[in-house]
């Protein structure tokens, strides 16, 4: 027999997973049988897609609407799931805007940390994982947006903070900096999602730009027993860019 990951109907909070990465990451989560909250800004209609995608695949998704950048609205939520299930297994800090300096920070910084620590001492009963979801350009000085690396840093740096502060509750604390990966935001900039990737094809070392589903997959490694000894880790998930592009 090869190897497995079943959660088990693990619950797992994932935040802005009503598209992009973060669908993605609720549908490779559905697959391998955890039980998926999203928690996003936008309408529930807005997720259909995603809520059918992970139904096709695994336990159906519970979707909440929730600004994770507002302390008291986290803390409800959070707590409703807890009711709801018994237990919070996983959070995967995803969602993250590039926006003003203020707006930026809101969510890409202080959410991080009200989701965390509004989920601490669920996961603390159980040997819970985080994962954050910081950005490569943190490193390489790119994108060209300096509030959205400021504060993608925050994450970075929240994410070391969390994994030493939660490690003596057993809690492990990872994070992954994407980069380059198809998105909305790539098709806009380039016109089609063809001409993303011929850009893309000549410049990246594998000859090829990421998926959503390929940081699904990372995230998945890391919430996984198959990580059991990494805390405090980075991941870069960027096709070797940033080591040998
Ligand atoms: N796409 C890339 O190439 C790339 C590269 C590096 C890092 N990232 C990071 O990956 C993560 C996901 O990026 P994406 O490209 O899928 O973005 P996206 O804009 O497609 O999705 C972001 C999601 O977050 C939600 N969201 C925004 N503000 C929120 C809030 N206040 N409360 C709850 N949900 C909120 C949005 O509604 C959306 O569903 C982000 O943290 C981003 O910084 C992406």
């Amino acid at each position: 027999m090869g190897y497995e990951i079943d959660f088990n109907k693990e619950v797992v909070i994932i935040t802005g997973a009503a598209m992009g990465i973060g669908a993605a990451m609720a549908r490779v989560f559905a697959k391998a049988n955890a039980q998926v909250v999203i928690f996003d800004v936008v309408d529930e209609e807005t997720a259909k897609e995603t809520i059918a995608a992970c139904k096709e695949v695994g336990p159906e998704p519970l979707y909440l609407k929730v600004d994770i950048s507002d302390e008291e609205a986290v803390k409800t939520n959070v707590k409703a799931v807890a009711d709801k299930y018994g237990h919070i297994d996983m959070l995967i800090n995803n969602a993250g805007i590039n926006k003003d300096w203020d707006l930026s920070f809101a969510v890409n910084v202080k959410g991080t940390y009200y989701m965390s620590e509004a989920c601490r001492e669920y996961l603390a009963k159980v040997g819970g994982r985080v994962v954050v979801v910081t950005s490569a350009s943190v490193f390489s000085g790119g994108t060209g947006f300096p509030a959205y690396n400021s504060t993608k840093a925050g994450s970075y740096a929240l994410g070391m903070f969390l994994a030493k502060n939660y490690a003596k509750e057993g809690i492990r604390v990872n994070t992954i900096a994407p980069a380059v990966i198809m998105s909305k935001m790539m098709v806009d900039r380039f016109g089609s999602e063809e001409a993303v990737r011929e850009h893309y094809r000549s410049i990246m070392p594998l000859g090829k730009m990421g998926e959503a589903e390929d940081i699904g997959n990372v995230a998945l490694f890391l919430c996984s027993h198959m990580s059991d000894y990494l805390t405090g880790q980075l991941i870069y998930a960027d096709g070797g860019r940033s080591a040998i592009g």
